[in-house]
């Protein structure tokens, strides 16, 4: 079965990046030169997913005016002219991939966002993408994940080695190791102190999984932080389906912290074609004062 729909929860309060998310949503800061909300759609386009289910909440405007036509803005490139301009800001929605908004209400938890696209899923398996979690792979590491799904038809989810000093940061899993990069989970925990940690595998953001995992959602107590939480409908599945880590093949930036979008933003900026060897040239010259 083909996964062919993506929810990205983007309701979140953004409080680690206040005050810059006071009046916008994380998911437009940019990085270098696209907003956070784009390379997760970009990434969910190039795995073969057409329809993109937004989760959005108060201040999330913004979202769906980038993925809306801008007739004015369109109009007045093309005018002048400006066709690669022009076509830059058509590509952001080929014509072929659909964009639906439904809300959440209160920010109950990622749990409970998820919960929130289960009407549009329609009893299907689908991904979710956080955008906050900004992934470079190749090939890109949901396509890897979708490549994995067709085979092991379960849930995946895309996990790294984390520090043990970082394990209160992520959902912690732990299981059956399958082969290199596979795991066969059996337990999950959200954000244990380092010595509870049963591994040190964290999960990034990046999931696919079944219809199931509802259920599993809506049948939870509140979890940690008050927050209905996604890691406990997962944990709760692990007693009737399969669920696999999957060790991805690329780097995170996790641009929900100022330091990870900043590294983000240093990275790929010397990585763009065309500011790249510019930018470089610049930051040689800060050496020195980095030396420091
Ligand atoms: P975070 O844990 O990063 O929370 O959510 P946050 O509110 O966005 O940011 P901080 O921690 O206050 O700085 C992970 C993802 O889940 C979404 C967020 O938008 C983000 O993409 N989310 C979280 C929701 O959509 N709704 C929620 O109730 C909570």
């Amino acid at each position: 079965m083909q996964i062919t729909k993506a929810i990205f929860p983007v309701a979140g309060l953004g409080t680690r990046f206040l005050p810059a998310t006071k009046a916008q949503p994380k998911e437009m800061l940019p990085v270098v030169d696209k907003p956070l909300i784009q390379y997760a759609v970009e990434e969910a386009y190039a795995a073969g997913i057409r329809e993109m289910i937004f989760v959005t909440g108060r201040h999330k405007r913004p979202i769906e005016d980038h993925f809306d036509t801008a007739f004015e803005l369109e109009y007045e490139l093309e005018q002048a002219g400006k066709l690669e301009l022009l076509r830059t800001v058509q590509s952001i929605k080929p014509d072929d991939m659909e964009c639906v908004f439904v809300r959440q209400p209160k920010s109950l938890g990622l749990g409970h966002a998820v919960l929130c696209g289960e009407r549009l899923v329609r009893g299907e398996p689908f991904a979710v993408l956080l955008a906050d979690d900004l992934m470079v792979g190749e090939p890109p590491v949901l396509q890897q994940m979708v490549e994995q799904f067709a085979a092991l038809k379960s849930s995946i989810l895309a996990v790294q080695e984390v520090p043990a000093e970082h394990t209160r940061r992520y959902g912690i899993v732990a299981g059956n190791t399958v082969s290199e990069r596979l795991v066969n989970v059996q337990r999950i925990v959200e954000k244990p102190a380092p010595d509870a940690a049963p591994s040190r595998l964290g999960v990034a953001g990046r999931y696919i999984l079944t219809p199931a995992v509802f259920d599993q959602i809506r049948a939870q107590p509140r979890g940690v932080g008050g927050e209905i939480q996604l890691t406990d409908g997962i944990a709760g599945l692990l007693a009737s389906e399969r669920v696999y880590a999957y060790c991805y093949e690329g780097k995170r930036y996790d641009c929900g912290s100022k330091e990870g979008f900043l590294e983000a933003n240093v990275e790929l900026a010397l990585r763009h074609p065309q500011i790249g060897p510019g930018f470089a040239a610049y930051l040689r010259t800060l050496t020195p004062q980095i030396a420091d």
